[in-house]
């Protein structure tokens, strides 16, 4: 496991200056959250204007979240009809992840490039009431085995082993 994590986080640091020498360009069409009632009480979920490369989310929790995992999946198709294919699916513990967030090294800078403004303590449980995210941008990590096509990002967060958010994206990488 922690090879697995060392081998991801490795390939994520390589893959970040790869992406930043082809220039990738991300633009997200729609963006869409679906919550558990028991779990979340309001939320917001946009894209930022006008580019459309970043989005917020905002979600008021109803309840501590002890033990976050987070399962994503990647999907993508050459054209606006056809059939996404995967591209990449991954489970992550986030409590670990987000513990190490803290420390200076190779996480906190991948973290920080993606999440530009959060109050979500770096250290489960993560308490009840507002969470925010603003301007979640993927585009300066995006690995290079991304290619120029249309991209679907299905997110799907855990508490334990109850689905408390998930969320939907899907947009278009073009080289710039
Ligand atoms: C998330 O998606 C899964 C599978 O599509 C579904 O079973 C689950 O109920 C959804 N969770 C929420 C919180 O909407
Ligand atoms: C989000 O990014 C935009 C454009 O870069 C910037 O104007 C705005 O202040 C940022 N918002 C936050 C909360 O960081």
């Amino acid at each position: 496991m922690f090879r697995l994590m060392a081998l991801l986080i490795l390939g994520l640091a390589v893959n970040l200056n790869i992406a930043k020498n082809r220039n990738l360009r991300l633009r997200w069409s729609t963006f869409e959250c679906q919550v558990h009632s028991d779990y979340i009480s309001e939320y917001k979920c946009d894209v930022v204007q006008p580019r459309r490369s970043a989005f917020n989310v905002e979600l008021n929790l109803l309840q501590e979240l002890k033990a976050v995992k987070i399962h994503s999946l990647i999907s993508t198709t050459y054209t606006t009809a056809g059939i996404y294919q995967k591209l990449f699916e991954n489970t992550l513990n986030a409590c670990r992840v987000i513990s190490q967030v803290s420390r200076k090294g190779i996480i906190s800078n991948i973290y920080s490039s993606i999440i530009k403004a959060t109050n979500q303590p770096t250290k489960c449980p993560i308490s009840k009431g507002l969470l925010y995210y603003y301007n979640i941008s993927v585009e300066e990590a995006m690995p290079s085995f991304v290619p120029v096509s249309h991209l679907m990002t299905q997110v799907h967060f855990f508490d334990r082993n109850q689905c408390y958010l998930n969320i939907t994206l899907e947009g278009t990488v073009s080289n710039t």
